[in-house]
């Protein structure tokens, strides 16, 4: 059965001793309210991440992970931050291809690619973004796409790499606009990715990877989101900031 994963993604929010609150309130949540199939991630800024990592020891249900890495190893890259690093600190997973790195710090399905190569190689799991903008969808080239933003980025993959990572359907035009894509659209997308990656791997690991539902997912719509079959989580940017909002999303799977 495929694991059932809500991920928090703070983006550029909450302060040093705030983030640390905040994470402890989740912790607490989600130990007392939350089944053991079910896996909460919080992505912070890099400040937070070694705090956290050390607060969530021996934690099954929460896991920490970064919202970006950079592609090369090391070096003379000033302000970036390695997966060596994040993998160093105890970081788990890293968030790659978010839109908004896309849009404003020109991040494309290549570099993506290079991104994943590296996390995968220091045993961080990718959580992968892709999704279409407004236009896109209007034109209707949005399956296309999707199709190449998965293929471009991950399809060099052997089929052990592929398995570790988990994908985000993100249409850009939901993200913080509180405009959410309805269950029948974000269904749709998820099992044309299914079947994308039946295609290109097989139906076994089409079956097994996490694909997570992201944009204005709140816990009013978080029930009829993963109650759709190819949905197995989401993505939650601003309900993430507020630890009631967030475990009530989670607890859409109990
Ligand atoms: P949102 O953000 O939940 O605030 O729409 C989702 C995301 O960007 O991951």
């Amino acid at each position: 059965m495929r694991k059932k994963i809500v991920a928090g993604n703070w983006k550029m929010n909450k302060n040093f001793t705030e983030g640390l609150a905040l994470f402890s309130e989740v912790m607490h949540m989600a130990n007392d309210e939350l089944h053991n199939n079910q896996q909460v991630i919080v992505c912070s800024p890099y400040l937070h991440l070694h705090s956290l990592v050390q607060l969530s020891k021996g934690n099954v249900k929460v896991a920490v992970g970064a919202q970006n890495c950079y592609q090369a190893e090391s070096g003379a890259f000033t302000g970036e931050i390695s997966a060596d690093m994040l993998a160093s600190a105890g970081v788990q997973y890293v968030i790659i291809g978010h839109s908004e790195r896309r849009q404003y710090f020109g991040e494309t399905n290549a570099t993506c690619a290079e991104k994943i190569n590296i996390a995968l190689k220091h045993n961080l799991k990718p959580i992968y973004c892709i999704g279409e903008t407004l236009q896109q969808r209007e034109s209707a080239t949005h399956f296309d796409i999707i199709k190449s933003q998965i293929a471009e980025a991950t399809y060099h993959l052997s089929e052990q790499e592929f398995a570790k990572i988990i994908i985000a359907y993100e249409p850009v035009w939901a993200i913080g606009t509180g405009v959410t894509a309805s269950s029948a659209q974000a269904q749709e997308i998820h099992a044309f990715i299914r079947k994308e990656i039946a295609w290109q791997y097989n139906v076994a690991m089409a079956d097994e990877i996490s694909i997570l539902y992201g944009g204005s997912c709140n816990p009013k719509n978080a029930d009829e989101l993963f109650a759709q079959a190819d949905i197995d989580g989401g993505l939650i940017g601003g309900a993430s900031l507020k630890s009631r909002d967030f475990i009530d999303i989670a607890k859409a799977f109990n």
